[in-house]
């Protein structure tokens, strides 16, 4: 029986490519012959959007599942981004629940039980959090085995990401011991000599924690979105496209190794 490997996609700074990541990941996966789930846990929707769904017209969405008084979703969900990749939508009404929920004694589980019913449908499951480090990353840390932090390869970004790892640490003390970080850097421009030295830096600081693919820019990853498919469908041939499907083949490596 597979189990769904669940994989947080989460950092507190917007615009590092956290959606971006986790659609061309899942499509990725998806590719390779693993069943996937994303998840769309910003209120902002930018996922959904990016899936081609209007918010306004969803026939499901994260905000009535994560709802402590909304219905419960049937176990087969109907909205396939492509063969193998479904996704479970949100719109903004997500940001009312998040704050109710927080009011609730042990509410940082939440989300990992009502995933439960899925981990023997999908090998991967991708949440996509919010920019913030508010219920709903905490809860998608929670639910999570692994956390996969997008760092833009800019001045400052290893040290802007240590409250974040403190975070991490605080998550595995209190729910989840077995909870591993790595390191996904994104936005990469080879031209520019600040962005070289982040990598250099990210490379020392964090050795074996940071992925060893990196994404760089590529000016068909702001297309793909408004054309509401993935990037290996959009524009399967891209230096972008080649290197989404790079990481998804080392994350599956790194994951299911020993
Ligand atoms: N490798 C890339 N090259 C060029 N643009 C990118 C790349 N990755 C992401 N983007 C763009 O950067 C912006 C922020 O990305 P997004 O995935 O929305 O970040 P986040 O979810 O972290 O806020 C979007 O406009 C997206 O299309
Ligand atoms: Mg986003």
């Amino acid at each position: 029986m597979t189990v769904s490997r669940i994989v947080a996609i989460t950092n507190n700074k917007g615009g590092v490519a956290k959606t971006t990541t986790c659609m061309s990941l899942g499509a990725s996966l998806a590719e390779m012959g693993h069943r996937t789930l994303i998840v769309d846990l910003d209120p902002q929707a930018d996922l959904t959007l990016a899936a081609g769904l209007a918010a306004e017209a969803l026939t499901c969405s994260a905000a009535d599942w994560l709802d402590p008084e909304g219905t419960p979703l049937p176990l087969e969900i109907e909205t396939h981004v492509m063969t193998g990749l479904d996704i479970l939508p949100t719109d903004p009404r997500l940001a009312g629940v998040e704050r109710r929920l927080y009011d609730q004694d042990g509410y940082e589980t939440t989300l990992a039980q009502k995933l439960a019913p899925w981990r023997e449908r999908y090998a991967y499951v991708l949440l996509d959090c919010p920019p913030s480090l508010g219920g709903l990353s905490i809860m998608a840390l929670t639910a999570s085995r692994w956390v996969l932090v997008p760092v833009q390869c800019e001045y400052y970004a290893a040290r802007r990401v240590n409250r974040l790892l403190d975070v991490i640490e605080l998550v595995k003390e209190r729910t989840n011991p077995d909870l591993a970080y790595y390191l996904l850097a994104t936005l990469y421009d080879q031209r520019n000599r600040i962005c070289q030295g982040v990598l250099g830096q990210l490379q020392t600081h964090f050795s074996e924690r940071l992925m060893q693919t990196v994404i760089g820019v590529d000016t068909r990853l702001r297309e793909s979105p408004a054309a509401g498919e993935p990037i290996i469908t959009y524009a399967p041939r891209t230096r972008a496209s080649q290197q989404y499907r790079e990481l998804a083949r080392e994350l599956h490596q790194r994951l299911t190794a020993r």
